[in-house]
């Protein structure tokens, strides 16, 4: 017998049904909640939380916090979107809009026709202009004439950078952040940074920056967008929000809390945005080589210059490490664990941003030159690993050898000279080879400090032209052709060794 069919919940027992009706609504409830949670997909935005008080990392919680944060999560709330926070250097924030892994980026970014070009700019939602920063008791400048001939600090791929490579002879170095070009001007290496008003105001005031100060305020006017990848589908919504957070007064409110004053009526357009955008230059693959060319002699340089010193250190040690003398064994041994364990990058921070800092808040005047410092740095570790590699080389040889020059009646010097060191450079050219070949790498570490190798070069250029792959293919290639004729060079040599 056929089951009778289902006609109707009637037929149920009420408890059932009850039960039955809260299933349903609770799957429904779940359902409309899913699809709610999966329409607010979370918005990827990119900042580069070192420009204070738009955006940094609070120091206590760790999280990033600044106006432009608070600013885009009330957007995102507005349009119903979390955000996700997608911390990355300013220079890379253009780049990764162009490769949209990011949704947007804010980062008190000024909204310039020639980034008009690569991406997209909500409204203006500030108003900045820039700022020359000088040391109390250094040269005088209060306009951008002034700083012709002057050195210059400024963050790489800002405004602040555009400004500065237009004044003539001006010598300009760039670093990664706002915080470190004020350290180079405040540590006596630089005449003055080009920053923008609110971020050097800030930096003077509250985070106590003391021996700098403003001389020359809102050269130019600036206007901060919210920038995001081209044709992005995103655009009307941040542009709905931010006008409603103006129009309900949350824009004024905030605006009140990070800079204690009313904030100015911005324009619907910066002009910047105004004339219709023209077409992406391409390009200048003269300026590239030219560049790329320049960078490379710098690097060359910085590694000849390094190695040569760091293999005399490295002998050095390698010759402490087999004294009898235990105090000087010892203190090679430290040095040599001291610089291998430690990273370069943290060495290369600490002389070049440290030790000057350091000197001069004990009242000692002490400046490092950059070519000093990165060359310091860059030998100090090549001499660490070099004397590793020489002394397993000088120990590998046979102890046949060393009583053979003894008996012959061989000095420690000549033994060494004629018998030890000949037949242990042989065997030791593979391992140096392959630290020349990282060293040729390691080079572009001194970026960090403002020095234009080659890695750098190609960095500025991105600033520029926001071509990163092009640009960072040719600048591998580069790196490529160093490090392979310098491995082919080795061969030839070991070959020529071989056989005399
Ligand atoms: N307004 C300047 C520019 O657009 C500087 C912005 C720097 N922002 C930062 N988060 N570091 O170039």
């Amino acid at each position: 017998m056929a089951p009778r069919p289902l006609r109707s919940l009637r037929h149920l027992p009420r408890r059932w049904r009850a039960a039955l009706a809260a299933l349903i609504t609770a799957l429904a409830v779940a359902a409309g909640g899913f699809s709610w949670a999966a329409s607010a997909a979370p918005w990827r935005v990119g900042t580069d939380p070192t420009f204070p008080p738009f955006e940094f990392r609070n120091a206590q919680s760790g999280r990033i916090s600044g106006f432009d944060i608070a600013l885009m999560e009330a957007i995102g709330q507005q349009a119903g979107h979390p955000i996700e926070w997608v911390p990355m250097p300013f220079d890379g924030l253009i780049p990764a809009l162009q490769a949209r892994s990011v949704d947007a980026a804010i980062s008190a970014m000024t909204i310039t026709a020639q980034r008009a070009r690569a991406i997209e700019f909500s409204r203006p939602y500030f108003q900045a202009g820039q700022a020359i920063v000088v040391r109390d008791g250094g040269p005088q400048i209060q306009t951008l004439d002034q700083l012709k001939g002057r050195r210059i600090a400024v963050q790489i791929g800002t405004t602040g950078a555009i400004q500065a490579s237009e004044i003539p002879g001006a010598r300009v170095s760039s670093f990664d952040s706002t915080p470190l070009a004020l350290q180079e001007l405040a540590n006596g290496n630089a005449d003055a940074v080009v920053s923008d008003v609110p971020a050097i105001l800030y930096a003077i005031d509250q985070a106590k920056l003391t021996g700098l100060r403003i001389s020359g305020e809102h050269l130019t006017t600036e206007y901060y967008g919210i920038a995001l990848p081209l044709r992005s589908p995103i655009l009307p919504a941040v542009n709905q929000s931010l006008n409603a957070l103006i129009a309900d007064g949350t824009y004024a409110k905030l605006y009140r809390e990070w800079f204690a004053a009313d904030p100015p009526v911005l324009p619907e357009l910066a002009p910047a945005q105004e004339q219709p955008s023209g077409v992406f230059a391409g390009l200048d693959l003269q300026l590239l080589a030219v560049n790329l060319l320049k960078g490379a002699s710098v690097t060359l340089m910085l590694t000849a210059l390094s190695f040569s010193f760091g293999l005399l250190g490295g002998t050095a040690l390698a010759v402490l490490l087999q004294t009898p003398w235990r105090w000087l064994h010892w203190g090679s041994r430290i040095y040599i664990d001291f610089f291998r364990g430690t990273p370069m990058l943290v060495q290369l921070f600490l002389i070049y941003f440290g030790l000057p800092a350091l000197l001069q808040s004990m009242a000692v005047p002490f400046t490092i030159n950059r070519l000093v410092a990165a060359v310091t740095a860059l030998s100090l570790n090549v001499a660490a690993y070099l004397a590793e590699t020489l002394r397993s080389g000088i120990e590998s040889i046979d102890r046949g050898q060393w009583e053979a020059a003894d008996a012959l009646g061989l000095s420690p010097l000549e033994r060494m000279r004629f018998v030890i060191a000949p037949q242990a450079l042989r065997r030791v050219l593979p391992p140096l080879a392959n630290e020349f070949i990282t060293l040729i790498k390691d080079t572009s570490l001194a970026a960090v400090i403002g020095f234009d190798e080659l890695f750098r070069q190609g960095q500025l250029m991105v600033a520029t032209t926001y071509r990163a792959f092009e640009i960072y293919i040719a600048v591998a290639l580069v790196y490529l052709l160093m490090t392979t004729t310098a491995s082919l060079l080795f061969k030839r040599l070991e070959a020529r060794w071989q056989l005399g």
